[in-house]
């Protein structure tokens, strides 16, 4: 085990899995993770990464006095169609917008791997104050690597991508036959794939890094995703938990829980990270001195009311679409979409009906 006080890891170190008396099995599926001699569920490659994250976390309070960036998941609104709307949808005879839900976010999960191709290295030349012994200097050493291992899965292990598949398909006895899953993606606005938002337009002053700013503008757009994330989780885990409205025996919505649990290192990861880069003075190119103070909160900034903004309404838009096209192949189609649309929240809903228009 980790060292109290331990903040140097090898990349092995931080990929290391914790001891589990059994793996988690779901719906056949092989998952990480697994459970101790309690039953408990233990995350995958937390046996250093999460003691780790203390550690750094202490340390830099101690250097510091600081304390750690957060962002209250109450930034967010709840999440879009709320839980009565699911229960009526699926209840309705209507429910591949659920499983097209479902199948959208293991597919976003997937995408979040994409972090580990970001290989900073050096990262000392571009701060005045040492890095030794925090977060930034294992981000290219192991942290990366364990967060895009844990969604898009690693080796003979899934992750949380079919970790949601694994969920969607015993709630609903396996995606139906006639539900193209390309199609539906690309309905909901996901054709191309790749790393979304590394041809994010500059905002920090030239003479800072380009690569710097690339993976400081993954990292926030990846805090703010994780940490909205939490509503979906907590969605999801409702109406899933139903045995009466899908199948599974609640199983599906433990598999929401143990991806939930997971998501908590990567949380508290970019979370440390991000606090040790403000804290520090960045040096440009030319050697000019940057305040990290103003570099964060620049990015910060533009990318919360990104996320607030289109990046919400764009989600709205792409449901409410999946909502529409799926009930207007049932003969009473309106009406059921009528229905859906009364039991959205007032606030929520602002806006679906010319949403509805356009997309329809
Ligand atoms: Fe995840
Ligand atoms: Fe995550």
């Amino acid at each position: 085990m980790a060292v109290a006080g331990q903040v140097e890891f090898t990349a092995d170190e931080l990929l290391a899995d914790a001891p589990v008396s059994e793996p988690l099995i779901a719906g056949g599926v092989r998952c990480h993770g697994g459970f101790d001699e309690d039953g408990n569920y233990v995350s995958p490659r937390t046996r250093f990464r999460v003691p780790a994250i203390e550690s750094w976390q202490a340390r830099h309070t101690e250097l510091f006095g600081t304390s750690t960036v957060e962002v209250p998941l109450e930034t967010w609104g709840t999440h879009y169609p709320n839980e009565a709307q699911a229960r009526f949808l699926i209840g309705a005879g209507v429910p591949e917008p659920l499983i097209a839900t479902l199948t959208r976010i293991g597919t976003v999960e997937g995408y979040g791997a994409n972090i580990r191709l970001l290989k900073p290295s050096n990262l000392q030349r571009h701060f005045v104050e040492d890095i030794r012994g925090t977060a930034i200097d294992h981000l290219g050493c192991g942290l990366f690597e364990a967060h895009g291992r844990d969604e898009a899965g690693w080796e003979e292990e899934a992750g949380h991508k079919d970790m949601w598949f694994a969920a969607r398909d015993m709630a609903f006895g396996g995606p139906p036959p006639d539900l193209d899953i390309e199609a539906m993606l690309a309905r909901m606005g996901f054709g191309q794939g790749g790393a979304a938002g590394l041809d994010a337009p500059r905002l920090l002053p030239t003479d800072v890094d380009g690569d710097l700013e690339l993976i400081v503008t993954l990292m926030i757009r990846v805090l703010f995703i994780e940490v909205s994330a939490f509503h979906t989780f907590r969605w999801a885990e409702a109406w899933l938990s139903d045995p009466d409205l899908v199948d599974g025996d609640g199983e599906a919505a433990k598999l929401v829980g143990y991806i939930r649990s997971d998501e908590t290192p990567h949380v508290g990861y970019l979370a440390t990270t991000l606090t040790e880069l403000r804290d520090r003075t960045w040096i440009g190119e030319s050697g000019q001195h940057h305040p990290g103070t103003e570099m964060i909160d620049t990015l910060w900034q533009h990318l919360l009311a990104q996320s607030l903004g289109p990046g919400r309404a764009a989600n709205r838009k792409a449901v409410v679409g999946e909502v529409a096209h799926w009930c207007r192949r049932r003969a009473n189609g309106e009406d059921i979409l009528a229905e859906f649309h009364s039991l959205g929240d007032a606030a929520a809903d602002l806006g679906d009906p010319h949403v509805l228009g356009g997309a329809a």
